[in-house]
């Protein structure tokens, strides 16, 4: 059976400095968690204190509803996979593997079998007897999360397990990592600062910044629908413009943009005032280039065209440069210096509070809950 992990109000501090302040978190049991946060953010910490590594300075970390603070990490049956694998170089891949295993006596007979059995899983079976230095880097990274997963952890973690591989291999790794999730079903809680690599992974996803959880969703709820202006900007690229709400005669919310507007939105939340200075997120896919000269005027500074997509770099006529991203067609690439007017689908738009920075559309919940 798969466990939960209840983090609650956990404080770390090296020294003085307070690294994560009153954090709280709830994974559910055989979920794929990812925390996403720019360098120096606390995941590893946070990863450190699940384990035991590192104490805990105030709160509590429960494993299904055991409260571990106090319990050595040998005995809290987690896996860990780090970002340099560190598997022992004097080792062969199947005394590696074994390693954690003869730590906890387990018969000879049995740490065979468990061996082989998660070779296999991790598809590295025909490399038992090799030695680290022999290995490529995908291949040492399947010995470290062997050597994770065979003492059958109730809980995984993996810090950045794929940094150091190269674009492709990280593709493919990524897949390897999920597939076995998706065969082991053990709760897993996955750290990385590839945004890419956590949409494709993850089951949800925790945003951090400066040891505090900004949104925590699904992949798609956390593109679509950022929570605040960090999360927007820093998932994906989003534009963010200037505005103003404009409150109609019978309360139709208007989104007011220089001289411009984008028509009515059904899915701002009821308090705001007319007036109220917002801003606008709006993802370069999501702009439409309008036939007909409504909406935002721009100037196409510079394109580039990708195959699929063409890129659109415009200038507003306020001077804020933007990104415009279209379906390519067979007609012509719009010139340099063009003048485009740019609408946007008003129900993907998002909408924030430009003193809170915090998002005014009704559904988004700032916990994904
Ligand atoms: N042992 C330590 N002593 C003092 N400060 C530390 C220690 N370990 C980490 N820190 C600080 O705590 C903060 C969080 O560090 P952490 O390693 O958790 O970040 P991270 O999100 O994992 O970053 P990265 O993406 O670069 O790995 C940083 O400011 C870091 O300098
Ligand atoms: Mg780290």
């Amino acid at each position: 059976m798969s466990v939960s992990i209840n983090i609650n109000d956990v404080t770390k501090k090296y020294g003085n400095d307070i690294v994560i302040n009153g954090l709280s978190l709830k994974i559910r049991p055989g979920e794929f968690f990812t925390l996403l946060g720019p360098s120096g953010c606390g995941k590893t910490t946070l990863l450190r204190m699940i384990i035991g590594f590192n104490t805990i300075e105030a709160g509590t970390i429960e494993i299904d509803d055991k409260v571990v603070n106090d319990i050595p990490t040998n005995k809290r049956n987690m896996g860990m996979v780090f970002q340099n694998y560190a598997i022992f170089p004097h080792m062969s891949v199947k005394d590696n593997v074994a390693f954690g295993l003869k730590n906890r006596k387990v018969s000879k007979a049995d740490i065979d079998r468990q061996v082989d059995e998660i070779l296999k899983i991790v598809k590295i079976d025909h490399l038992k007897d090799r030695m680290p230095v022999k290995l490529s880097g995908g291949q040492q990274q399947r010995v470290a999360l062997a050597r994770a997963l065979v003492i059958h952890p109730e809980v995984l973690l993996m810090d950045e397990p794929l940094s150091n591989l190269d674009a492709k291999l990280r593709v493919e790794m990524r897949n390897v990592i999920k597939k076995i999730h998706n065969q082991i079903g053990v709760t897993t809680v996955y750290v990385t600062h590839d945004q890419e690599e956590a949409l494709a992974i993850s089951d949800r996803i925790a945003i951090m910044n400066n040891g505090h959880i900004q949104q925590i969703g699904n992949p798609k709820d956390i593109y679509q629908r950022p929570a605040n202006i960090f999360v927007s900007t820093f998932i994906g690229v989003s534009n963010i413009l200037e505005g103003k709400i404009l409150l109609g005669n019978n309360g139709e919310k208007r989104v007011l943009l220089e001289d411009s507007y984008f028509e009515e939105m059904d899915n701002i939340i009821g308090t705001v005032e007319d007036g109220q200075e917002v801003l606008l997120s709006v993802r370069p896919e999501e702009f439409i280039i309008s036939n007909n000269k409504e909406g935002l005027k721009a100037t196409v500074k510079s394109s580039v065209f990708l195959g699929v997509t063409i890129h659109y770099f415009v200038e507003l006529s306020n001077g804020q440069e933007a990104e415009v991203i279209q379906i390519s067609e067979l007609q012509d690439i719009i010139p340099d210096n063009s003048e485009i007017y740019l609408k946007a689908d008003r129900s993907r738009i998002n909408v924030y509070d430009k003193e809170s920075n915090n998002s005014l559309i009704k559904e988004v919940g700032f916990l994904g809950v």
